[in-house]
């Protein structure tokens, strides 16, 4: 019997990705992905961005036990964020824990599961951090190769904002190497890949420390632009503070290179980005948006907010709602200030209440579902083509409801005939209309 692994993902794209490399090294090696109640192995990868995400994994690892009824023979992984933040602490507290996988230990992660499996009495925690970007063995090929792939351009980050915690958990930025990231996103395309999305903490700083090549991001973006069979790039997420003219004019100049950006705001307020340590103000956050959108006059713009930071006044709240609206976000995501411990916030006396958070929260959500419709409602009458993910239910009669997504990264619903659809097409669409997060259309041409 072929051993079942259950890989349970929290967090940002990095640990999306990291889930799927350790399931497809895993497969490498014999594994098979099962539900939880079957599982030998059962992989947490855990975020610590926030307390929430944080007791998610002690409730997860809860429910573990439960479905698994406590089998010593089952051996419970926690990697990611929280791992890297808790380290050994996890074995006290949860026996069936046995390894943990801190953010340079994940290449190690296959063969330290082989031999834990093979060794019941042994515990691992693999959280030091390296000093050079921990490469792994590619795994990508087979059958497996997803038409939308992200691929790491750098690990952990160096700019310390005040309230984060991911410089403590992924450590301190290591770029990759130029050669590298083309050689995987090559292997990609070679597997039948479309679309790449680079991935890091602050992607405009790619290159700049002691384990960079001399690359800088600008010119690795446009060498990864420049790789035959690549129709859409993407990447996440850059800085504002770091963005060069040369990643701007990039949205002019690349062809394939897809005219959205998730540009992260945090906060309207000057006083409230000094203190959270962001180094710009809102001022040239909206030059940066008035310049992307003299580059690329149609682009789209995602933001990350947060609300209440500690000493945040009505007034400073204002002020984001004022710059989002200037900005015109299609969409962010918004949350409210969570301590975190380490981070130089979680000592700042000033904190807001809760319930002043949420109602700051409720208002801002507001205003951006605002903005979204109104960016989704001119959408309505364009063509598009989307990139199909997967379809979302069967229409027994009428077919089969397709979800894809454009240029814009916007989620777009047709109905196509049943066995049309595949993930991985691209298929030409005339937007019909617009719902609350997403727009409908109607097939305008073959899949290709
Ligand atoms: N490197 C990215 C962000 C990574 S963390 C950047 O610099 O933009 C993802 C998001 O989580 C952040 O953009 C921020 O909005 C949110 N976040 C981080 N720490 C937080 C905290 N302590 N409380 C609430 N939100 C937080
Ligand atoms: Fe956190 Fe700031 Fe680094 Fe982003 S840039 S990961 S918010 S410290
Ligand atoms: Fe969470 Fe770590 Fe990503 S804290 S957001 S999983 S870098």
């Amino acid at each position: 019997m072929p051993r079942a692994y259950h890989v349970i993902t929290f967090g940002c794209q990095m640990n999306v990705n990291d889930s799927d490399w350790l399931a497809r090294s895993l497969e490498q090696r014999g594994f098979v992905s099962g539900e939880l109640a079957d599982a030998d192995v059962v992989i947490l990868n855990t975020c610590s961005v926030r307390d929430k995400p944080e007791q998610k994994v002690y409730s997860a690892l809860g429910r573990v036990r439960q479905v698994t009824r406590g089998r010593a023979s089952v051996l419970v992984v926690v990697a990611g964020c929280v791992a890297q933040q808790i380290g050994s602490g996890f074995f006290g507290r949860f026996p069936q824990v046995r390894l943990v996988v801190g953010s340079d230990g994940m290449a190690q992660a296959p063969d330290a599961i082989e031999r834990l499996l093979d060794q019941p009495g042994m515990r691992l925690c693999l959280t030091d951090f390296s000093t050079s970007y921990p490469e792994r063995d590619c795994a990508l090929g087979g059958g497996q190769t997803p038409a939308s792939a992200y691929v790491n351009i750098m690990q952990g980050c160096d700019n310390f904002c005040a309230y984060c915690i991911v410089p403590y958990t992924r450590g301190r930025q290591k770029s990759r190497r130029r050669e590298a990231v083309l050689a995987e996103c090559r292997e990609a395309l070679a597997h039948g890949t479309r679309e790449i999305t680079l991935l890091g903490q602050n992607v405009n700083s790619y290159g700049q420390d002691k384990c960079g090549d001399g690359t800088t991001f600008p010119r690795l973006l446009r060498d990864v632009a420049a790789l035959p069979g690549l129709e859409r790039l993407r990447f996440v997420t850059p800085h504002p503070k770091d963005i060069s003219p040369d990643v701007i004019a990039a949205f002019g100049e690349l062809p394939n290179l897809c005219p959205r950006l998730h540009l992260p705001l945090q906060a309207g307020s000057d006083r409230v980005l000094c203190r959270m340590g962001r180094k710009y103000d809102s001022a040239k956050f909206l030059r940066i948006v008035e310049d992307l959108r003299a580059a690329r006059p149609d682009i789209a713009l995602s933001t990350d907010l947060i609300v209440g930071f500690p000493g945040e006044t009505e007034e400073d709240f204002q002020e984001t709602l004022r710059v989002m609206r200037e900005a015109g976000f299609m969409s962010s995501f918004s949350f409210c200030y969570s301590d975190r411990p380490g981070a130089r916030a979680a000592l700042f006396p000033d904190k807001i209440a809760p319930d002043v958070q949420q109602d700051r929260l409720s208002r801002l959500q507001a205003l951006q579902d605002e903005l979204g419709a109104a960016w989704l409602a001119t959408r309505v009458g364009q063509q598009a083509v989307i990139m199909l993910e997967e379809a979302s239910r069967k229409d027994a009669g009428e077919g089969e409801s397709w979800q894809g997504r454009d240029i814009y990264g916007a989620a777009i619903n047709v109905i196509l005939p049943a066995g049309a659809g595949k993930p991985g097409l691209f298929l030409p669409v005339r937007i019909t209309a617009a719902k609350k997060h997403s727009l409908n259309g109607e097939p305008a041409g073959n899949p290709s």
